[in-house]
């Protein structure tokens, strides 16, 4: 479908042609002074110059021709030269039965739909979630939503930190530890047991014991280093060591993820491209890309119209070992190679943003993707406390996931219980649906490169610009339709009808915005966008809801039209909670 800028737009451009002008200048857009107008055409002002004529006179003349307009019921033109616009009615009403019978709701398709690759999550295997890992999570699985719903072919990957020291680190510990385990037996042949040697609880608390002691202990970070070494070139034992950490960590990871109705297509890591590495290395040696510096192999990617230096990009340190960068760029080649993605989109903290300017730069050179792959790094802000400073909990130690998550759970659990007289049960699972949409309105209502503060208080707070007041509107719909029923009411019986007050237009006129924001939120990966969206049309509703009498209505046939607008209201405040990746109780 088109959209609704797009149909006022030609209206106002046959109406510029009639009047003799070049029917481009005239573009509308939404109004600035909503308290004058609906919408507006600036037209007049661009093309007086052109025409040598007073924005005034043409702004008339082309009013003059749109008084029969069956899109326009106004048409004002207004000093120094706009054009006021207020649409009809009948306009608005055959525009949104045109959304309503559409699945998507007017949102038109690509001609030509993209492949995209998005890399979020990120987590380290074995080592807690903090809360910057929440915010990878949170902006990755709403881009993917958004791009999926807009038409495109997504896959999302978590790519796992799966490879590095921490898991020399527990290996270490291990050894220490329980140093009988056959895993540690070098002239062990048999098969290795099923069984980890660990659970999730102890695996969870030897990364930071094993961590801390490296620390201090520089023999003991030495022995860890040597442990990964040996894991990096397949040690049998540390390799199966590795698989139960995996393994184990893994499920847990799962759990976590799931929790904030995250979901990932892929569980690859960084250890998935491990094997390339040699004949990536090989290739950028032979073709002349990589030289050597300081024993180090790097690959230059400084540029003439740098303005800041851009360190050269290193695919192996001077002891042969690879790093971070060249696991990333042996995993574009594999993306390359497996599922040839038209955009690869890198959800990171944006503290990485000079580190992937690097990697896409030495991508591009060294041509592991050629010029029609495009490559996007969107960089997250910092969650910070109310301090300003970096979230922490009350002691003062890095914030984990899980803790996170729970306390804003129990205070969403309080907060319903105070109100409303509810079972156990269900008031349990409406304060979990609540808190997700807390933790991640509050998260994806700012645009994703800026910090912003965590604010407990705020974001599960049912009034204001929050997850749970979006959610407590779509509540009162839904008990409201519901009511309906019992009263023997139809909803596959209802249908929409003209506006009939201010409240109701301006309801009707912020839903039939739903497709082209949505078309912008995909296009520019900006959640936040959807967010800004259905707070105002939850604004607009609650307005509309004051206002109106809704169930107690005697025009059953006007009832009918008011319930057809709420269930619209509702279907599309429905649709972009869960691109945002998160959903409403029946009751709250
Ligand atoms: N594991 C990394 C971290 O915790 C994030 C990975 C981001 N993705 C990537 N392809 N480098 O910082």
């Amino acid at each position: 479908m088109k959209k609704i800028l797009d149909m006022l737009t030609e209206e106002m451009q046959k109406a510029f042609q009639a009047a003799g002008y070049d029917g481009s200048l005239g573009r509308v857009t939404l109004s600035n002074r909503p308290d004058l107008c609906e919408y507006q055409c600036n037209g007049a002002m661009a093309g007086a110059k052109q025409y040598k004529k007073a924005p005034i006179a043409i702004a008339n003349e082309v009013a003059k021709q749109l008084a029969d307009s069956s899109v326009f019921q106004e048409a004002q033109a207004a000093a120094p030269g706009f054009l006021n616009l207020k649409i009809t009615e009948s306009f608005l009403l055959s525009y949104l039965k045109d959304m309503e019978a559409d699945p998507k709701f007017g949102l038109a398709m690509p001609g030509k739909p993209k492949k995209i690759i998005i890399d979020y999550g990120g987590a380290n295997v074995a080592k807690p979630l903090h809360v910057g890992h929440l915010r990878s999570a949170v902006i990755g699985e709403s881009i993917k939503r958004i791009c999926r719903y807009a038409g495109h072919e997504v896959i999302g990957d978590v790519h796992l930190g799966d490879w590095g020291l921490q898991m020399g680190l527990i290996i270490t510990w291990l050894a220490e530890e329980k140093p009988n385990l056959v895993y540690f037996d070098e002239n062990y042949q048999g098969e290795y047991p099923a069984e980890p040697p660990f659970t999730i609880t102890q695996l969870a608390q030897i990364y930071p014991a094993a961590s801390a002691k490296s620390k201090e202990d520089p023999d003991y970070k030495a022995r860890a280093m040597e442990a990964t070494y040996k894991l990096q070139k397949g040690v049998r034992g540390y390799r199966a060591l590795w698989h139960h950490i995996m393994d184990v960590s893994i499920a847990d990871l799962k759990k976590n993820y799931s929790s904030l109705n995250v979901e990932f297509d892929l569980w690859k890591g960084e250890s998935d491209v491990q094997d390339l590495i040699p004949d990536m290395v090989e290739y950028m040696k032979e073709e002349g890309y990589a030289h050597e510096s300081e024993g180090a192999l790097v690959v230059d990617v400084k540029e003439e119209t740098d303005t800041k230096e851009i360190p050269p990009c290193m695919i192996l340190k001077s002891d042969g070992a690879s790093l971070y960068n060249t696991t990333d760029l042996a995993t574009i080649l594999e993306r390359r190679n497996l599922y040839h993605p038209d955009m690869m989109i890198y959800v990171v903290d944006k503290r990485q943003d000079l580190y992937f300017e690097q990697v896409f730069r030495c991508a591009r050179k060294t041509k592991l993707v050629g010029p029609e792959t495009e490559l996007k790094f969107l960089g997250f802000g910092t969650m910070n406390g109310k301090d300003g400073k970096p979230f922490k909990t009350r002691e003062g130690g890095v914030m984990r996931l899980e803790e996170l998550v729970r306390d804003t759970k129990e205070e969403m659990y309080k907060k319903i219980k105070e109100g409303r007289d509810m079972p156990e049960e269900e008031a349990r699972q409406a304060a979990d649906m609540v808190a997700v949409s807390a933790l991640k309105y509050g998260d994806l209502s700012n645009q994703a490169s800026k910090d912003y503060v965590f604010d407990m208080e705020r974001f599960t707070s049912f009034e204001g610009d929050t997850g749970p007041y979006i959610l407590y509107t779509i509540v009162r719909i839904k008990s409201i339709l519901s009511k309906y029923k019992e009263q023997g009411g139809n909803l596959a019986e209802t249908s929409l009808r003209e506006a009939e007050n201010a409240a109701e237009k301006a309801l009707m006129m912020q839903l039939v915005g739903f497709n082209a924001m949505m078309q912008t939120a995909c296009q520019e990966t900006a959640p936040h966008k959807v967010c800004a969206y259905i707070y105002d049309l939850a604004n607009d509703f609650n307005h509309f809801y004051h206002e109106t009498k809704i169930l107690g209505e005697e025009d059953e046939k006007k009832k009918e039209g008011l319930i057809a607008l709420l269930v619209l209201t509702r279907d599309i405040l429905e649709t972009c909670i869960d691109v945002l990746g998160f959903s409403a109780p029946e009751r709250m």
